[in-house]
């Protein structure tokens, strides 16, 4: 069988247009891990639950999040030049949630959640998780209805024992 022939014999499946609603229940099937992005400005402190979260390259050593336009963390992310990502371990559920808390006041929001400051910037880093990334903007990329923020990485937390991190799959936390 010729190479056109075997690709004319691959059953064709079918598939539903790329709307917002197909978009959201499609990726829903994508498990993720769950981190707290955390930024201050004008020594306020402010911070988003995200799982648009991910690495972009070794060197130069890049990470990017995708944060909405809509929430108010966004503004701040605009502003800032240091920014941190806390990698979120399983038992961290409640602080998922109290980030992800659209009611939550901006100015107390750190009151209830143990915190450390990172190294060069001094952005809190929630306690507790598995890891963290301390960044410097690098860049922004209009991604929509989110702006892709991509920041180099200054400092790490170190090697540490391995835990069982949070998870997101199908609008569960596991
Ligand atoms: C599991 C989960 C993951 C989320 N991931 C993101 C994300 O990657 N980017 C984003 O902009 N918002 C994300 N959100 C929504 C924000 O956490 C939420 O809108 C938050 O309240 C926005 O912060 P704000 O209070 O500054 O507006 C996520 C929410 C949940 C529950």
């Amino acid at each position: 069988m010729s190479g056109a022939d075997a690709a004319a014999a691959v059953r064709r499946v079918v598939g539903v247009p790329g709307t917002p609603e197909a978009l959201r229940a499609t990726l829903a099937d994508f498990s993720s891990g769950v981190t707290v992005v955390t930024t201050t400005v004008d020594g306020v402190a402010h911070a988003m639950t995200a799982t648009a979260f991910c690495s972009v390259s070794l060197e130069p050593p890049l990470v990017l999040v995708c944060v909405s336009r809509t929430s108010r963390f966004h503004a701040a992310a605009m502003r800032a030049q240091g920014w941190a990502v806390s990698l979120l371990a399983a038992d961290q559920e409640a602080v998922a949630r109290h980030f992800s808390d659209r009611g939550r006041d901006l100015a107390t929001q750190f009151d209830t959640v143990p915190h450390d400051a990172a190294p060069q910037t001094g952005v809190f880093l929630v306690a507790g998780a598995l890891a963290w990334l301390e960044c410097r903007t690098h860049a922004r990329y209009d991604g929509g209805d989110h702006t892709i923020l991509v920041g180099e990485v200054l400092s790490t937390s170190e090697k540490s024992r391995a835990r069982a991190p949070l998870t997101y799959y199908r609008g569960s936390y596991s």
